[in-house]
């Protein structure tokens, strides 16, 4: 029986809100960072990266799980999602459904910084149930 893997959420809180700062949000001026930990404990980050062709802007979650991908992991267990306020944020659909290739079900953390208050814990099958996966191919 495999156990449930215990989440740091301040440890994974606190890399949200630090690589959001990092986000490339020129046009929006809406900056996000993403953080997930994996099953192994390893933590990935991300931020949004926009672009003077609109549509081409990266969400923070779909940049975290580029990351996670590309160093050869597949696994989340977890994501915290921080935004401004003065209401958290919620992930897009588009990245719902990138989340939800990796993972049946996680805890999703939506944070604001500088308001603990505002913070809101969901699940990603919440966010996105009857997700379209390989299995339905
Ligand atoms: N954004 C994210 O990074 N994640 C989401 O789930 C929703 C939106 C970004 C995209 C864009 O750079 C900015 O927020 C405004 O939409």
């Amino acid at each position: 029986m495999s156990t449930e893997p215990v989440i740091d959420w301040p440890l994974l809180e606190s890399r949200a809100l630090a690589v959001r700062l990092n986000a490339h949000a020129p046009y929006s001026g809406y900056q996000v960072g993403a953080a997930l930990v994996t099953r192994s404990g390893a933590i990935f980050a991300g931020c949004n990266v926009e672009n003077a062709s609109f549509g081409l802007c990266l969400c923070a979650e779909r940049s975290a799980i580029a990351q996670m991908v590309a160093a050869g992991q597949s696994d989340p267990v977890a994501i915290v999602v921080a935004t401004r306020g003065p209401a958290a944020g919620s992930p897009c659909g588009a990245c719902r459904q990138v989340l939800a290739e990796f993972a049946m079900d996680m805890p999703v953390r939506l944070i604001v910084d500088g308001i603990p208050g505002a913070t809101k814990d969901t699940t990603l099958s919440a966010l996105l149930p009857d997700a379209f996966r390989k299995d339905s191919l």
